[in-house]
Order: structure tokens, then C-alpha cells, then sequence
């Protein structure tokens, strides 16, 4: 990564600016734009920093940037196509680059280091648990947010969305949905019942996904442990009576893949306006007893809403890259605008193993 910095770094002094913060920061030879925006205070939204998180998504406005790595690894062909590019991966090439990222929602708080315990595990799935933490104070933040986890026996801190809608004076149980990852520390110390008692580093809130406010349809889609996020947006909004038609699609594999259905029913009964639950499953064997809707998740949007105008829907989704990319696509080939798509992409430690 190093030798490939220095190849694209050039002599000329490079700024970035910065909407809608109003930064403006040199970037030195052969450092990144994310690099050096953090090196100089700018609040850019990030999280992995290798490129996989598609966090530091920002829009090019102005200048030319070099890919460190290719974003298509991590962005939609949509989304190159309308000039998305990664902070974390992206030398500048002009004297000037300007980029526009979307901001945190207006409210979010700034982060702060808290530390907890696990005070609870539940079985969700066969390979997603819930864990609950009880931290030293309570903790603010917006509907979508994620935290930062981190324990002595791991080197990097591990994100993981809050499943819980926010509390006005903050929460200090807090929980979050952990999906299994094949050979991750972390989940294998948390799978064999490892982590009671162990104390937790946690550096919370970050993250830009939020509902954004209207009246609009809204169509979300969650995938594995993607529901995370999706349950505190939509529970938030639920007590808030939000008032505006939703469409909520759940992929998974199978029937036995499926979590928090009475908590999504509760959401579906108190919610404002139309709510429709469509649970689709990709791998249910043919000869179950499984009378709902089969196939990828991201083919059933017109299914779940019909009759809506597209151009003026917002989508909401959380979930792995490859399901993010399949449903950026289908949203954009019904007619909705990727400026009213928003997204948290679900990496863990299997997808930085296989960057290039
Ligand atoms: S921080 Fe750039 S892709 Fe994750």
C-alpha cells in the first residue's frame, strides 16, 4: 500500500475541500483524502479505512482522484457512474478536489469512550446473537448509529449497529445483533461463551445512516444481521408516529434465518400509515411448508409497494455489499434517485481478508 501511495503522490501542493463541513485541508504526497482529513480535525465519516465499508462514500465535485484500490470492490457501477468515490482510497490528482459527503443526521451526537459489560446473550439465530451491554453511563445516540466495540483480547475495534430505538436521556443497556464470522476473534470468543465479565472499551455514536425527514414512501430492506439498525430506525419512528407508507423487506435464507418477528409485528401494529412485512427467502427448501415470497430480497420492492411513485420514495438498507449493490440496482431501474438511497454496508473481518 505504502510503495503504491508514493507511485500516485506528486509534488504539488493539493487541497480538498470539503461540503456540507466547509473544510478545507492539504493533503501530502501520497496520503489519502480520509488520511488527511482526519490528521486535520475534518469530522469525515469513515469506518474501516481499507475500503470496504463504502463509509467514507463522498461525491466527486471537482479535481480527479487516484483509486489506492478499485471502488467498484466496494461501490455499485451506479454509484461510479454518478461520481461516488472513497475518501479512504482516493489520492488526489489536482491542485483543488471538492467532494460532498453525506452528513450524520443534524442531531447526532459527538462521540464519547464508555466502557461496559455484557449483561445478557440471546440466541437469535443459529449464527446471530443478541448482546446486550450495561455501560458505566448512559449513551446518546440517533436512530441507525453505530458503536465501536472493543476488548483486550482484540487489536481492532469491531462496529456494530445499535438494535434499540434511542432513549431521550440515553440508554445504558444497550444491544446489538452479532452475526457468527467464520474464524473472527471476536465472535468466536463471544460464540463459546467467552466474553462474560470482560470488560469492553466502547466508542459511540458514529455513523451518517438516519431516517431523514418526509412524508414519502420508504422502502427498507435488511439482510442477516442488517436488521440491526433497521429495528431502531423503524421503532424509533414508530413512537415518534411518523406518518408515511413503509415497505419493509427481510431476506434470509431460510424460514429458520428469520428474527424479531414479534418485534417487527409490534412495529407493523403502532406505525402511522401503511406498513407492509415481506420476509423473502433465498435457500427455503422447495417441499416446506413456506407459503411467502422466495427468491433475492431485492426483487420484491415493487411487489411490496405497488402503485407508488418511485421518483419520490426513499430506500433504507442494511445488509452484506453484494445485497446493497442488488438493491441500489433495483431501486435506480424503478426510478428512484441514489440521492434518496441510503445505505449501511455490513462488512466484517471475511470481506477485509479477501480485498486485493
Ligand atoms: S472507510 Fe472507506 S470504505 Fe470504509
Amino acid at each position: 500500500m505504502g510503495f503504491l501511495k508514493s507511485l500516485f503522490g506528486a509534488k504539488e501542493a493539493k487541497f480538498v475541500e470539503v461540503a456540507p463541513f466547509g473544510a478545507r485541508y492539504e493533503v501530502p504526497s501520497g496520503e489519502t483524502m480520509l488520511e488527511a482529513a482526519l490528521k486535520n480535525g475534518v469530522p469525515f465519516p469513515h469506518n474501516c479505512t481499507v475500503g470496504t465499508c463504502g463509509s467514507c462514500k463522498c461525491k466527486l465535485k471537482t479535481g480527479r482522484v487516484s483509486a489506492l484500490t478499485d471502488f467498484g470492490y466496494t461501490l455499485s457501477q451506479q454509484e461510479i457512474a454518478a461520481g461516488f468515490i472513497l475518501a479512504c482510497q482516493a489520492i488526489p490528482k489536482d491542485p483543488l478536489t471538492q467532494v460532498e459527503v453525506e452528513s450524520a443526521a443534524s442531531d447526532a451526537p459527538k462521540p464519547e469512550q464508555y466502557t461496559g459489560k455484557i449483561v445478557a446473550t440471546e440466541d437469535l439465530t443459529h449464527d446471530i446473537k443478541k448482546i446486550t451491554l450495561e455501560l458505566d453511563r448512559p449513551v446518546n445516540f440517533v436512530a441507525g448509529q453505530y458503536a465501536n466495540l472493543k476488548y483486550p483480547n482484540i487489536r481492532r475495534a469491531r462496529n456494530y449497529s445499535f438494535a434499540d430505538a434511542p432513549d431521550r436521556d440515553g440508554r445504558q443497556q444497550v444491544s446489538f445483533y452479532i452475526r457468527k464470522v467464520p474464524k473472527g476473534a471476536f465472535t468466536e470468543d463471544l460464540f463459546a461463551g467467552r466474553l462474560t465479565d470482560v470488560p469492553f472499551d466502547i466508542e459511540a455514536p458514529h455513523g451518517a445512516f438516519h431516517l431523514h425527514p418526509g412524508s414519502t414512501p420508504m422502502i427498507c430492506i435488511a439482510g442477516g444481521s442488517g436488521l440491526a439498525p433497521l429495528m431502531s430506525v423503524l421503532e424509533k419512528a414508530r413512537k415518534d408516529r411518523v406518518k408515511r407508507p413503509c415497505a419493509f423487506l427481510f431476506g434470509a435464507r431460510t424460514e429458520a434465518d428469520l428474527y424479531c418477528l414479534e418485534q417487527i409485528r409490534q412495529i407493523e401494529q403502532g406505525w402511522a400509515d401503511k406498513f407492509v412485512f415481506m420476509p423473502v427467502l433465498s435457500h427455503e427448501p422447495a417441499d416446506s411448508a413456506w407459503k411467502g415470497a422466495r427468491g433475492l430480497v431485492t426483487q420484491f420492492i415493487t411487489d411490496a409497494m405497488p402503485g407508488i411513485n418511485w421518483a419520490e420514495a426513499e430506500g433504507y438498507m442494511c445488509g452484506p455489499p453484494g445485497m446493497i449493490d442488488a438493491g441500489i440496482a433495483s431501486m435506480t431501474e424503478v426510478g428512484m434517485t441514489l440521492e434518496s438511497i441510503f445505505y449501511d454496508k455490513f462488512t466484517d473481518e471475511s470481506h477485509i481478508a479477501k480485498m486485493p
